[in-house]
């Protein structure tokens, strides 16, 4: 099937999108440094782009930045005055996703946090909270870094998790640690009355996965 997921995705790639050679130089960039290939994909990214607009999302989160790929869809839908945070642990990656966000142009509007999201996430509490909150980190800590975006947010705040299904690994006996951090995540749920999620199942160009979204009401 991911041949023909694949082509799906490239029709739908060339009938909906624009071509952005920011987008593609990030692309290049990445693979360049040789980042693993875990961005969003191009089809995904816009999806990213709309639910800032939709939402009105004016204050961003994203926890995991990598090379700065989903960053870009997210922070270009933001009006002037927004602001989007991204927490990213390796130095090396935030560097290269800096160069992405300055050849795009977004580096007024973004700010990168270098360190582990789990030291890094208590420091952003003085700041007013995020109208949308993207986690894309290790999947490991994912409860986390739920438990961060509800804390983080305020009563209509969208929260989105990315890479929830994992080809289906989720719901297999023996879970990797990836897996099974996404698992808990999604197990705890229903114990947060601040949370209204469901889960989207996705095929495409990077497979079977899959977004978890929640609005948050405190
Ligand atoms: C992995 C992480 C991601 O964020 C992603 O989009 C795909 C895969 C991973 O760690 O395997
Ligand atoms: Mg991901």
């Amino acid at each position: 099937m991911q041949q023909q997921w694949q082509e799906v995705d490239e029709f739908l790639e060339h009938s909906l999108l624009v071509p952005d050679e920011n987008l593609a130089q990030t692309l290049a960039l990445n693979a360049k440094q040789g980042l693993p290939a875990h961005d969003v994909s191009p089809l995904q990214g816009q999806f990213l782009m709309l639910m800032v607009q939709i939402s009105d999302a004016r204050r961003i989160l994203e926890i995991g930045t990598l090379g700065g790929f989903s960053t870009q869809y997210m922070a270009r839908a933001l009006p002037t005055d927004g602001k989007l945070v991204t927490l990213e642990k390796e130095a090396t990656n935030a560097a290269i996703a800096h160069e992405n966000l300055q050849r795009a142009g977004l580096l007024d509007k973004t700010t990168i946090i270098v360190g582990a999201a789990a030291q890094t996430l208590p420091t952003l509490q003085t700041q007013p909270p995020f109208d949308l909150i993207f986690i894309d980190a290790d999947k490991q800590n994912s409860l986390l870094y739920l438990e961060w975006a509800i804390e983080l947010s305020h009563t209509g705040s969208v929260i989105i998790m990315d890479n929830v299904i994992r080809g289906g690994a989720i719901v297999e006996a023996q879970r990797d640690v990836s897996a099974n951090g996404i698992h808990q995540a999604l197990s705890a749920v229903k114990g947060f009355e601040t949370l209204t999620g469901t889960a989207l199942q996705t095929v495409g160009s990077k497979g079977w996965d899959g977004f978890a979204l929640f609005r948050v009401q405190k």
